[in-house]
């Protein structure tokens, strides 16, 4: 019986349990978006009573920052702690443990109005924020362990769906009618209880990875077990031989460390570029987009400027299904280069609505249309490619550490976003956007120079062509020619 593309009862259990994180995650993104306003004004009361004294504009500016990214700074926390967690106590009890997390920040942020604190909502973005830098970890790696190999890629990308619908159902909660007043804006926040104690409920019925049980545990029985309640099929035979290659590989290959990544010559190359495609996807502009699109709107003289921030998010989700097909087949450089062109053409456009308001009153309604480009355009590129290619340009032994690297550069870009945009929309005004097509055209240049089309080939032969570009460089280095000996997957 050939079960390897079955998708039974207990896999979809797993999966749709595990995917309640990456929704955690998009959601906590989107969700300070509508509410801004609202928000501050909270703060202002707070800052009022205390200190019988209005805020300034700056200092308000300063928290509203400051809460907005200090979800990204718990987000390097999170990401650094992934292996602490899921080696010792396994995939599924991490997810579980997690929640602890996602329950303190509900409890922070949605008691922060009762108990006239926003330090606890600032507490609380950290946490979750933390939670988040964990998940982003944990629920690919718990679905790819689970899935059968035909079904890994498409498994696999319910991760990035999981967020982006994250992100829109925030946005639609947002609304004033909904959650965005100010009354519910605490539950608004809160809300994330409610997948946290679902996931609570329903992790205990799902399995832990048979990949830990077999490779980190030696539990070679239990993980037959796992298989075939997962698999629905009691010949396990394929997948037990494929984990143990796997096991085998990992063994063959040393383990690089972080230090070792940062020192080897043999890694300068690949590292380089994936710590720039990782900034390229975070200072494209798009967290100004899923953090402050309300307020953009707002000042490029949309009416309706809650329900533009939600037409983003559903552009986003719809670009994602889209991309989840193109990925697979175009090449990723070629994505890339597309993606950042196009989100740099929206910018500009974007920039010419902006910069036309006063004379033209119809701009309004071309600056939807720009940032709705612009999403789109970042699910065609720099949302996915990045991720793809880190682990496509590394072999099995300095994967985990490149993948550490990589997601360190992203949220610290992430942070820098959060919190400087408002203060270069205030300086720059309706040009605040230049700074992206800038950054944006930098990086189309970059990978365009740079980056190697990995699709369809073997590390070694993107391997031999950084080891060119390192020669015509005028740099030789022998450790070159030993590259990734046996790291051919
Ligand atoms: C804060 O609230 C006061 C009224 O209590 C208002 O006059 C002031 O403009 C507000 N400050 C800011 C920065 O919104």
């Amino acid at each position: 019986m050939d079960s390897g593309k079955q998708i039974t009862f207990p896999l979809m259990l797993c999966v749709g349990t595990a995917v309640i994180g990456s929704l955690q995650f998009g959601y906590n993104t989107g969700v300070i978006n509508a509410p801004q306003k609202i928000i501050e004004n909270f703060i202002n009361d707070t800052w009022v009573a205390r200190y019988q004294t209005p805020i300034s504009e700056n200092t308000l500016k300063a928290i509203w920052s400051i809460a907005v990214a200090i979800f990204s700074v718990g987000g390097i926390f999170g990401s650094f702690s992934v292996g602490v967690f899921v080696n010792r106590f396994g995939r599924r009890n991490s997810m579980l443990l997690a929640n602890v997390l996602a329950l303190i920040s509900s409890a922070l942020m949605g008691f922060s109005k009762t108990a006239s604190s926003f330090e606890m909502l600032i507490i609380g973005r950290f946490v979750v924020g933390y939670y988040s830098g964990l998940s982003t970890g944990f629920v690919p790696m718990y679905v790819g362990e689970v899935s059968p190999t035909a079904l890994r890629g498409a498994l696999g990308t319910l991760h990035q769906l999981g967020i982006v619908v994250g992100i829109l159902i925030a946005q639609v909660f947002g609304l004033e009618a909904i959650m965005g007043n100010r009354e519910l804006w605490p539950l608004l926040l809160g809300f994330i209880f409610i997948p946290s104690v679902m996931q609570c409920i329903l992790l205990p019925c799902c399995p832990e990875s048979p990949r830990f049980l077999l490779i980190n545990k030696n539990e070679e029985n239990k993980a037959k077990t796992v298989l075939k309640k997962l698999r629905g099929t009691n010949d396990v035979s394929a997948d037990m031989q494929e984990m143990k290659e796997e096991s085998r590989q990992m063994m063959r290959e040393k383990k690089v460390t972080i230090l070792e990544l940062f020192r080897s010559p043999l890694y300068r190359q690949p590292l380089l570029v994936a710590v720039v495609l990782q900034l390229s996807q975070q200072l494209s502009g798009i967290n100004a987009v899923f953090y402050y699109s309300t307020s953009i709107f707002e000042k490029a003289g949309v009416a309706q400027p809650v329900y533009a921030t939600i037409g983003a998010g559903v552009v986003n989700t719809a670009f994602t299904v889209v991309s989840l097909f193109v990925v697979e087949r175009a090449g990723r450089r070629s994505l890339h280069l597309l993606g950042l062109l196009g989100m740099a053409g929206s910018a500009l456009l974007m920039t010419i609505a902006m910069a036309l308001l006063d004379q033209v009153k119809w701009m309004s309604y071309l600056s939807i249309v720009a940032i709705f480009a612009f999403v789109a355009f970042f699910e065609i590129g720099p949302g996915p490619i990045p991720w793809f290619i880190v682990a496509e340009l590394f072999s099995q032994g300095p994967r985990p550490s490149a993948i550490a690297v990589a997601g360190f550069s992203n949220w610290t870009a992430n942070f820098i976003v959060g919190m400087g945009f408002q203060y270069l929309a205030t300086a720059c005004g309706a040009y605040v956007f230049v700074i992206f097509i800038v950054l944006l055209l930098i990086f189309f240049v970059f990978t365009y120079f740079k980056v190697p089309e990995t699709k369809g080939r073997t590390f070694d032969e993107i391997a031999s062509g950084f080891r060119q570009s390192a020669v015509t460089g005028g740099e030789k280095h022998e450790e070159l020619n030993s590259l990734g000996a046996d790291s051919q997957l």
